[in-house]
């Protein structure tokens, strides 16, 4: 029997990685071939336990460069792909919103674009997962939860770009055909996750001492899904979803900023041997996002009823196999932050 091949982009990211790794361990039939640009996001060091497989191949790759894309989906002939590559820290896309036109915009179209044109209308047992973003909805207020019938409505130039992508695939399906489905996640914790986004930054300067920056007053609330959990929907949507189909996936898990900064400290109290009550002295107070949405939250029973996946971790736990990882991985969390990071926060952060 021949080995199908399926492309993951993104996948030496946070999340890509946890998928790469959950397909390459699970599926031995199938051939992961894992396509990314390794911006400063990616990193081969977050798949260094499979990166012997057999069943895998990493390509170093720029989903924007149209003629490579088509040569891939050449040379591979893939059943699937599942599409992660993109450029995702919010506050990057305040700074420079172009690369977020380009790469999560531009480079899904050449990926679309290469599907259709590679499969020639033969889309027998093919499928093209794009994952995106909660964000794509906007806000909340106080009440109610985003659905997969929320009315679109981005708000910074990354949620625009995610929500600009998800037209263009729904728009491949309705007009070529093509065999895709969306799924729209909240926020993703656990390890390997760059220490720009909330949760690691706050563990790394925790550990340095350094303040912790928490936006405007801390009250704007996330929903938050270990990464795992997102891993294994991605799985289940990936070989059980429905074409045309959007998914919402989320943990049922709101917490404001601040309560969360507020946990973390004392778990890291604990963690370091510090007396309680020490880190929570680094809490900063600082000038608040542009743009920035109050409340997420996701309704995710559609998928908990059609296809029966669940969250497997309470908050606590996933929170404290967080920190542990990131204590047992200083030399990780070294290597991502020593270069062009240190740039980016002196940009980002006027803070010592
Ligand atoms: P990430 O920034 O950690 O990883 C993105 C990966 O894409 C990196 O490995 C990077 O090198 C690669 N990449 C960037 N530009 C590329 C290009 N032009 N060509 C090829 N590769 C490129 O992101 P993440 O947090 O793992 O997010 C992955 C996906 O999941 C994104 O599409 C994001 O919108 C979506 N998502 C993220 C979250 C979250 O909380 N992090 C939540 C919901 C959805
Ligand atoms: P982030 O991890 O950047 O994810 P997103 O913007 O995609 O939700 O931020 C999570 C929340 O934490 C968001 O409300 C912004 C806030 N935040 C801070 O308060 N301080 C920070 O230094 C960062 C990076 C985020």
């Amino acid at each position: 029997m021949s080995k199908k091949n399926i492309l993951i982009t993104g996948g030496a990211g946070f999340i890509g990685s946890h998928v790469v790794r959950r397909f390459v361990k699970n599926y031995p039939d199938y051939t992961i071939i894992n396509l990314d640009k390794l911006t400063y996001a990616g990193n081969l060091a977050n798949l260094r336990d499979i990166d012997h497989a057999p069943n895998y191949r990493f390509v170093k790759g720029d989903i924007c460069d149209s003629e490579f894309m088509l040569e891939i989906f050449r040379q591979y002939n893939f059943e699937g792909v599942i599409h992660l590559a993109a450029e995702s820290h919010v506050d990057r896309s305040i700074a420079n919103p172009m690369e977020f036109i380009m790469t999560n915009i531009v480079g899904t179209v050449n990926l679309l674009n290469a599907a259709r044109e590679i499969w020639k209308g033969d889309f027998n047992n093919k499928r093209f997962y794009h994952i995106s973003t909660d964000e794509v909805y906007g806000s909340l207020g106080n009440s109610g939860f985003f659905t997969e019938d929320t009315r679109y409505d981005p708000h910074s130039p990354y949620s625009a770009s995610k929500a600009s992508s998800d037209h263009l695939v729904r728009a491949y399906y309705d007009t070529y055909g093509l065999p895709a489905l969306i799924s729209n996640c909240s926020n993703n914790y656990g390890s390997f996750q760059f220490p720009e986004k909330l949760i690691p930054l706050a563990i790394n300067n925790i550990c340095n001492n350094k303040p912790v920056p928490v936006y405007g007053t801390g009250e704007n609330i996330r929903d938050w899904l270990f990464v795992e959990d997102h891993a294994v929907a991605i799985d289940v949507i990936y070989h059980y979803g429905k074409n045309g189909e959007t998914y919402n996936i989320g943990g049922h898990n709101e917490w404001k900023n601040i309560d969360l900064i507020q946990l973390l400290c004392k778990v890291m109290d604990r963690k370091l041997n510090r007396p309680e009550g020490t880190s929570a002295q680094l809490i900063t107070f600082v000038k608040d996002r542009a743009g920035h949405d109050l409340r997420y939250a996701i309704d995710s029973s559609k998928l908990q009823k059609e296809l029966g996946w669940k969250p497997s971790l309470q908050f606590e736990e996933g929170l404290e196999k967080t920190v542990d990882w990131y204590l047992n991985n200083q030399q990780w969390v070294n290597e991502v932050t020593s270069g062009e990071y240190k740039n980016y926060y002196e940009k980002q952060y006027d803070l010592r």
